[in-house]
């Protein structure tokens, strides 16, 4: 299993380019209507990104609540909150092992179920956790549209070159019951057959876009793409991120 601890300088770095932080206000105030205040779960929490992008936004009186396997990134989240203990606490948990309590307004993950080989088994925990009415949010790539995101301004850049080998290795992947590389844009469907109402899905509408002149800015690109450096010299770069946005009603 990715220990995610370890990752956590490529998490931030990633996270930084992630969200509009409008267009998730936008979610929050307009799609997902949330405008009493909430008691929030959030599935593999990581180092609580989520929360960052929560907190400011949501009614005051509403709680946040991460949990995630990695003890570091619990550490780092209880580190980066710890003047907000009021209002947003984390634990350590498994969450294979994590029994649902109906109990919560908003259950949410980003980027959890695309890695683990039993997302449904997972989901379905989300929606045990969900009280009634309560909204579970999945947001989360399919490798696919993820993959055809990306755009590199050099006449060396083929978008197919990496087609055959990806394949391969996704369908590989979940033959051996492995992750999904398909899941985000399951979602929906599979919302539908665990008995989620008012299914609804959106597309994160953020785009990674680097100028040629900041050279930095272009390594990290690379680096958060996974992008080969014989690239670096080009002249312009272009990532969208595609994360499909799943939500429904216990
Ligand atoms: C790609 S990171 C996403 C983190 C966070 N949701 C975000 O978007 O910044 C995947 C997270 O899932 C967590 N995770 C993976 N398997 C887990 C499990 N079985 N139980 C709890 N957390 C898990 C990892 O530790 C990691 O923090």
């Amino acid at each position: 299993m990715r220990d995610w601890g370890k990752e956590s300088e490529y998490l931030h770095s990633t996270r930084r380019h992630l969200w509009n932080n409008d267009y998730f206000e936008f979610l929050v105030k307009c799609v997902w209507k949330i405008d009493k205040p909430v008691k929030i779960i959030d599935f593999g929490c990581g180092y609580g990104y989520l929360a960052q992008l929560f907190l400011p936004i949501i009614p005051k009186g509403s709680t946040y609540k991460g949990i995630d396997i990695s003890e570091q990134l619990i550490e780092n989240a209880k580190e980066i909150f710890h003047d907000n203990s009021e209002m947003v606490s984390f634990e350590v948990a498994d969450l294979n092992d994590y029994k649902p309590t109906a109990e919560y307004d908003v259950v949410i993950c980003q980027a959890v179920l695309r890695h683990l080989p039993n997302p449904v088994q997972i989901l379905k925990k989300m929606i045990d956790t969900a009280k009634d009415g309560g909204l579970v949010i999945c947001t989360e790539p399919s490798r696919r549209l993820e993959n055809a995101g990306v755009y590199i301004d050099s006449t060396d850049f083929y978008p197919f070159k990496n087609d055959d080998y990806l394949e391969q290795k996704w369908i590989k992947e979940i033959k051996s019951g492995g992750r999904d590389y398909q899941i985000g844009i399951k979602l929906p469907i599979v919302m539908e057959r665990l008995g989620l109402k008012n299914i609804g899905v959106r597309i994160n509408d953020y785009v990674d876009y680097v100028r040629s002149e900041d050279k930095d800015e272009i390594s990290r690109f690379l680096s958060d793409h996974d992008v080969d450096s014989e690239f670096s010299d080009s002249n312009g770069f272009v990532a969208a991120r595609c994360h499909v946005i799943s939500y429904g009603n216990r």
